[in-house]
């Protein structure tokens, strides 16, 4: 009966505890409402600490010229256009005054000469806009939310893993989860649930995700019922550790490129100049001086090449490797410490701005950025799809059920301009949490079906009895994972093609059948082969989502790019890729029409060219 597993009864649950939990979690709970709160790891533990440059915010504190209108066209132009652009309004606006709120919380930053917060370059910013500490912004993120939340009276399950939303006839009922030290089920009843579960790049081999960054959250509730939007769209940050293998993936921030530094190929080349999209050309400079002055705060200054947005900057570095022309591990040089020809104590500068990557390069790499170039190359960071939401309210189609942060889709478009994704957390996490404790007000208690629990446990107790049936003959959930990951890396990765897009689709079906197999051996306390296996089903749900989106959109725009059709279609800018799950369980894709932009945005936009 599950009426026998335990029950935690709230308001509000919010599963995921990154920057866009935290803000919900927060919001709801200042709303008066009883808050729940899951994360899969330990609190603190999130990927928005990997978002270390900054968080964009116009707050024109570099430079007065900035304002919401200014980031709203970037971030519009960065996305090419399929964004949510009501979302897109609202994340301009509202940005600064969640930056100055984190500031009032406790969060330190560094500062202008004249004490207000400073602003760094990042790709695709017009002007200096990401509030920054170092290159520890998200850590600091986490760390404030995390230290203002604790006194809101916000209970937190940590190292909690979900396996299914409940639902009660159409809305949501809560969630039904086990805690992974002793592997005890437990079921969270909620009138208003808020899914932050935030990214899916474990479905590729390279990353800058950790473990937990399986897809749970836009798998939960696809499978649920919610619509996912502009799954095709995937990012892969150019500058991710290449060398040694054990770090491949691992971050480099885009604030070294912010600070000055330059791509090389391997005969000293910045071959970034070479190719120089039309719609950035008015603003990028093909004068390395002046780029550099540019990176030193030079108003006048045109942007060095580098920094254009990271879907094309990705592709550039393919290209040189592609060409014969990479660094000896398949990747390209990142060079930071060219400028101690600029200025005197290069080094300290260095450390002082960049003391993350210092201390990665030389504990991991056993290299001082300081004196040598770093090795990098493209690593799979983020997923501007995902979960489709209502802009406003982050309200999904399901009653009670809503999504924030990287899991949920539509500001981004077809690609994030860097910094942008704190201030989503902040901003969105913020609206979620408002409008789950209003919908929680306004509803009355969710009731569990208990069919629906014990199907939900049966299935994720399956891998045990299958372990237990087949002795150690079966297929382990890491080898499927693994083959997964390598799969997704080759065959849906940054440069896709639709023959190859098919044979992924075939593999998936393969994969799919093994998944059903996969055995699990041993306890429930703390067993990692149990834990994965439960991924899995996650990883296929996206990769597959992914992967029929990515072969329906026949154009390559943004972080999606085609070989087989590598233009811009115009008439491809006008929709939405939707996936929901048909009534037969299988996945059903449509186009469906872009709203029009309301006026008064499209002058602005107009303005800003
Ligand atoms: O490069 C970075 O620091 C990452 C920032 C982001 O993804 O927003």
């Amino acid at each position: 009966m599950a009426t026998n597993y335990e029950t935690h009864e709230y308001d509000v649950l919010v599963i995921g505890a990154g920057g866009a939990g935290l803000r919900a979690a927060i919001e709801a709970s200042a709303a008066g409402v009883k808050v729940g709160l899951i994360c899969k790891s330990l609190l603190g533990k999130a990927h928005t600490v990997m978002a270390e440059g900054g968080m964009a915010a116009a707050m024109g504190n570099v430079d007065d010229r900035d304002n919401w209108k200014v980031h709203f066209a970037d971030t519009m132009r960065g996305g090419q256009y399929v964004n949510n652009w009501r979302m897109a309004e609202l994340h301009a606006k509202e940005a600064p005054a969640r930056v100055h709120e984190l500031e009032a919380w406790g969060a330190v930053f560094d500062r202008t000469k004249d004490g207000k917060i400073l602003q760094r370059n990042f790709g695709g910013h017009k002007y200096p806009r990401l509030a920054h500490v170092g290159d520890r912004t998200g850590l600091e993120m986490i760390r404030t939310l995390q230290d203002h939340g604790i006194h809101q009276g916000i209970t937190v399950h940590m190292e909690y893993t979900v396996v299914a939303l409940l639902k009660d006839g159409d809305r949501v009922a809560g969630a039904f989860g086990y805690d992974r030290e002793r592997g005890r089920f437990r079921i969270f009843k909620a009138k208003a649930v808020v899914v932050c579960t935030g990214g899916l790049g474990r479905a590729y081999k390279i990353t800058t995700n950790s473990w937990e960054g399986t897809g749970d959250g836009v798998s939960l509730a696809y499978h649920a019922g919610a619509e996912l939007l502009d799954m095709e769209f995937i990012q892969f940050h150019p500058t991710g550790m290449v060398w040694p293998p054990s770090v491949q993936g691992l971050l480099i921030t885009e604030a070294v490129r912010g600070e000055g530094g330059v791509l090389r190929n391997k005969d000293g080349k910045r071959f970034m100049f070479d190719d120089i999209p039309d719609n950035y050309k008015s603003q990028t400079s093909t004068d390395p001086e002046e780029g550099w002055r540019y990176t030193q705060g030079d108003k006048n200054a045109k942007r060095p090449p580098e920094l254009l947005t990271r879907d094309h900057v990705a592709r550039c570095i393919m290209r040189e490797v592609k060409a014969g022309r990479g660094s000896p591990h398949g990747g390209v040089f990142l060079d930071i410490c060219w400028i101690k020809e600029k200025i005197p104590n290069a080094a300290e500068h260095i450390k002082k701005k960049l003391p993350s990557m210092y201390h990665q390069f030389m504990q991991l790499a056993n290299l001082d950025i300081t004196k040598e170039p770093m090795e990098i190359g493209p690593t799979t960071h983020y997923a501007m799809g995902g979960i489709r939401v209502e802009g406003e309210t982050q309200a999904t189609n399901i009653p009670g059920l809503f999504a924030a942060g990287e899991c949920a889709a539509g500001l981004h478009g077809a690609n994030r301009l860097g910094g942008n994704s704190l201030s989503d957390l902040i901003v969105f996490g913020k609206r979620a949490g408002e409008f789950a404790a209003k919908f929680a007000k306004e509803n009355s208690a969710s009731q569990i079906n208990d069919a629906q629990v014990e199907a939900a446990a049966r299935e994720a107790l399956a891998p045990f009895e299958r372990g237990a049936k087949t002795g150690a003959t079966a297929d382990g959930p890491y080898q499927v994972q693994h083959e997964l990951q390598e799969m997704m890396q080759k065959l849906v990765g940054i440069v896709r093609r639709e023959d190859e897009m098919k044979q992924a689709l075939d593999g998936l079906g393969k994969l799919y059948e093994r998944e059903k197999q996969v055995a699990v051996y041993g306890h429930r306390e703390y067993n990692p082969g149990w834990h994965t296996a439960i991924d899995l089903k996650h990883l296929l749900t996206i990769s597959e989502a992914i992967t029929r989106a990515a072969l329906d959109r026949k154009e390559s725009r943004g972080g999606h790019f085609r070989e087989d059709f590598p233009d811009k279609d115009p008439a491809a800018a006008k929709y939405n890729s939707v996936i929901s799950k048909g009534a037969d369980g299988l996945m059903q894709l449509r186009r469906e029409p872009i709203p029009p932009m309301r006026e008064d945005l499209k002058q602005v936009i107009e303005e800003m060219k």
